[in-house]
Order: C-alpha cells, then structure tokens, then sequence
C-alpha cells in the first residue's frame, strides 16, 4: 500500500471515528460533568488505537458496526487514563494535546469523575441492543477491554510506574511496567479488532497478538525518547518531564541510541508478525506500526 493509499483509508477513518465520538461522547451529563468528558475525548489526540482497531477489524473483514465501537471504546479508556494520569497525585501535568489538562480547567473532582463516566461509557459502547452485534462478540469485547484496562494491564502499569519512581529498574522491570501501562490497550486495540472477525484462525490471531505486543511495547520506548528529544510545542505535553520527575525509561536505562535502536527493531518484529499472520490485508497494520516508530508527536 502506497504511502498516499495509507493517508487516504486513515483520514477517512478519522472522519469516522470523530464522528462517532462526538455523538457517543454525552454533552448533557450533569452538573458539567458532559463538558469535561468531551474536552477529555474530542479535540486532538493521533487516535492510534482507534485506527488500530479499525485496520485489524478489516484484515479480518470484521463486522465493521462492531469495529467501530471497539475504535471507539478503546479511545475512550485511553482519554480515561489520560485524564487521571495528568491529575497531582500522579504525574502532575498540566498541557495534553496542546491544551490545559481536564483538572487544571475543570478542578480534580470533576476530572476523576470525567474519567470514570469515560470508563463506564467504553463498555456500554461495546454493549448495544439489537442485532448489530452479536452477544458473543459483545462478551469477547468486553473480556479484551477490561483485561488491558485493569489491575494486570493499564492501572497495574500505572501502579508500577508509581512505585517506581527514583528507582532503577532492570530491563526486565521496566519492559514489565511499559507492556502493562502502555502496551496493554494497544495489543487490546488489535485483539479487539481481530476479535470482529468470525473466521479467524488460530494461527492469525496468535501472529496478530505479537503484533500488537511489540508494537505497544514500541510505542512507550517511542514516548520515552520523544520526552527527552521533542518539545512541547510539537508534543502537545510539556516535554522533560520524565528526567525531572525521576521516572524510570528506556532512555535513562540504555541511553537515546539503544532506545532509538530497541525502537527500530521491536518495528521489525512486528513486521514479521504480520508476515507470519499469512492473512492478505496487513498493509494498513504495516504502516501503523511504522507510524508508532517514526512518529514526532
Ligand atoms: C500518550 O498516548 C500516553 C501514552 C500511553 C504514552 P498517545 O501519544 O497515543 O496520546 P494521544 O491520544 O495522541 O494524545
Ligand atoms: C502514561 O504514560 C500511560 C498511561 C496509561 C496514560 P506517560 O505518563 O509516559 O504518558 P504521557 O507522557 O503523560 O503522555
Ligand atoms: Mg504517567
Ligand atoms: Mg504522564
Ligand atoms: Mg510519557
């Protein structure tokens, strides 16, 4: 697939998927608490995972009404985790996607409540009456969603990246903590979307979960490095604060060219997990994953 073939299938993807979140995401929630999940999910973000989804749905010619829920839901918890990632009592930050964090414009209590509602939200999305989507893939949807999102995917991670601070951790370690906060919601995205499909063979869906573990391990390493190389103008965060937070990364443990390196070679791997899928539409996958790595923001 030509680079322009890529740009054309993802922005009309975009289209899509901000369409869906803009009507699924609730303005009239109480007490403002609508206003701040919108500011929390629309206006900005790469929608990586979404696009994910979307593009393992269609290697396996998933049910595309299903796909998009999945595109969205995953969006959603990672708006979440976000959300309270940024909050004081963790890392304290105060620009995302290029604007004030929901606390800093909404006051914590409504950023922790904006968070949950996203949260619980993700699953009515995976939940929909009527035929669209059927029970059972509804149930697998559910089941890969709040694996990566809890205690032994995403907030498990979070939790180690607390604890870790001022800590340095050994590869193995740190690997750990990056494959669970990061890693796990997008090797969900592509299992979620592989899960869309009805004839999937074993044998994919295993060379798709490598897939989808390397290239989220990639995609931490790839934040690491962006911490220290890019800058908040073209993050959208505020750069440096890894380093001044005293976070364990794969830049502070093997130094910016073996990260860049790791970065590069974990891209290789996933290319040969497709290759090892021996399904026939990968080309959109194949050029997520070299977004993940060659990305500036
Ligand atoms: C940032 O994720 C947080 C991490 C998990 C490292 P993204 O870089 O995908 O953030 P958005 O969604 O594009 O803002
Ligand atoms: C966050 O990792 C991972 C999440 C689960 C949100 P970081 O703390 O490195 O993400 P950024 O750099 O703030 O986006
Ligand atoms: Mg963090
Ligand atoms: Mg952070
Ligand atoms: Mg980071």
């Amino acid at each position: 697939m030509s680079a322009a073939d890529f740009s054309a299938w993802s922005a009309k993807q975009l289209v899509q998927v901000e369409q869906a979140l803009s009507a699924w995401v609730p303005a009239d929630a109480p007490a403002g608490l609508g206003d701040a999940m919108r500011y929390a999910v629309l206006y900005g973000g790469k929608r990586l995972r979404p696009l994910l989804v979307l593009a393992a749905s269609e290697s396996v010619q998933g049910n595309p009404h299903a796909a998009l829920r999945a595109a969205c839901a995953v969006e959603l918890i990672h708006a979440y985790s976000l959300v309270h990632d940024d909050m004081p009592c963790m890392d304290n930050d105060v620009l995302r996607r290029g604007k004030p964090t929901v606390h800093v414009q909404f006051g914590e209590a409504r950023a922790l409540l904006a968070g949950d509602a996203l949260q619980a939200l993700a699953f009515e999305l995976l939940t929909p009456e009527g035929a669209d989507v059927p029970p059972a893939m509804q149930a697998e949807l559910c089941r890969l969603l709040a694996r990566a999102a809890g205690a032994q995917g995403m907030a498990g991670g979070q939790a180690i990246d607390l604890a870790s601070v001022g800590k340095p951790l050994s590869e193995t370690e740190l690997r750990g903590m990056h494959e669970r906060k990061t890693g796990a919601l997008l090797q969900a995205s592509v299992r979620m979307g592989a899960a869309c499909g009805s004839a999937v063979t074993p044998a994919a869906r295993a060379a798709l979960d490598d897939f989808g573990a390397v290239i989220g391990l990639a995609f931490q390493v790839v934040d690491d490095i962006l911490d220290v190389t890019a800058d908040s103008a073209e993050l959208g965060k505020t750069a440096g604060k890894d380093a001044a937070a005293d976070k364990p990364t794969y830049v502070s443990l093997l130094g910016l060219p073996a990260a860049q390196a790791l970065a590069d070679a974990l891209c290789s791997q996933a290319h040969a997990a497709l290759g090892a899928s021996g399904l026939p539409g990968v080309e959109r996958l194949r050029a997520l994953a070299d977004l993940v790595v060659k990305r500036r923001n």
